[in-house]
């Protein structure tokens, strides 16, 4: 595990977007996991900014709201599409994203993990974190091993997306979210957080026992994790001046 901690949310973001035109530029087929959420926003912004050739890119998204379709403003596809794809030359049918109206959900969840298998894997997954360490929508309680799935949301997430949809009344119950043990399988993950509500949940991530009362602490079981964080992030951890010292004395072969 790996934790980079920077002066803000921009250059947070853009340690994380370095690792993801590295890759593009290096492996011009790569498999993509994505994320949605306020966070990543400005990490997709620097992304477009860097006009990298998406032609061969393959993606597959983290979760879905369950009955919300493509063409809802508040859904999952409409968000990816706003704020990254109709910005790059991705091909459309290279784009994997939960289906939140599949006729036959447990089925759709199957197929999913099926076509990341047939796409070779997942080589940069990017995450959040909630307020409560869920990733992806895996909320507290959910199976460290889980695959993607059908999930119900905690009440706490459901408050803290209240903001999206106007009010918590119209925020869906239920969604589907590639599992934990989908994200322990991708090959390298970088988890972007920012902002002091989220210290907590990133310092038992990190610093705390694996459990899953904070699937994020999962990550622990990552072979390559990475946590990029701003300053208020990273406030509730305790061994900082460690994660500054390694990263500001980098060997230059582990340097991107
Ligand atoms: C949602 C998403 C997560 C995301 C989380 C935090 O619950 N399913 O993938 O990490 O929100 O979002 P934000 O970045 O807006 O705080």
């Amino acid at each position: 595990m790996e934790v980079i901690i920077q002066p803000n949310a921009e250059s947070a973001a853009r340690m994380a977007a370095r690792l993801f035109t590295h890759l593009i530029r290096t492996k011009p087929n790569a498999v993509l996991g994505l994320a949605t959420g306020g966070t990543p926003v400005p990490l997709y912004k620097q992304l477009i900014e860097q006009n990298l050739d998406w032609s061969q890119i393959t993606s597959f998204n983290l979760d879905e709201y369950i009955g919300v379709g493509a063409e809802h403003p508040q859904s999952y596809h409409a968000f990816m599409h706003e704020n990254l794809f109709r910005h790059v030359n991705i091909n459309s049918a290279n784009i994997h994203i939960p289906d939140g109206m599949a006729a036959d959900p447990d089925l759709f969840c199957q197929s999913y993990e099926e076509k990341i298998c047939a796409a070779g894997g997942i080589d940069l997954q990017l995450l959040g974190i909630g307020t409560d360490g869920h990733i992806g929508f895996n909320e507290p309680t959910s199976s460290l091993a889980s695959r993607t799935r059908i999930k119900t949301l905690t009440a706490r997430t459901r408050k803290d997306n209240a903001r999206f949809f106007g009010s918590e009344d119209a925020v869906p119950f239920h969604v589907i979210t590639m599992g934990i043990g989908t994200i322990l399988d991708t090959r390298k993950t970088v988890l972007l957080a920012t902002g002091k509500n989220k210290a907590r949940a990133v310092a038992e991530a990190v610093e705390g026992p694996i459990t899953s009362m904070n699937p994020a602490s999962a990550l622990q079981l990552h072979r390559s994790a990475i946590f990029c964080l701003d300053e208020e992030a990273a406030s509730e951890l305790t061994r900082t001046d460690y994660y500054r010292w390694v990263f500001d004395n980098k060997p230059a072969w582990q340097v991107i």
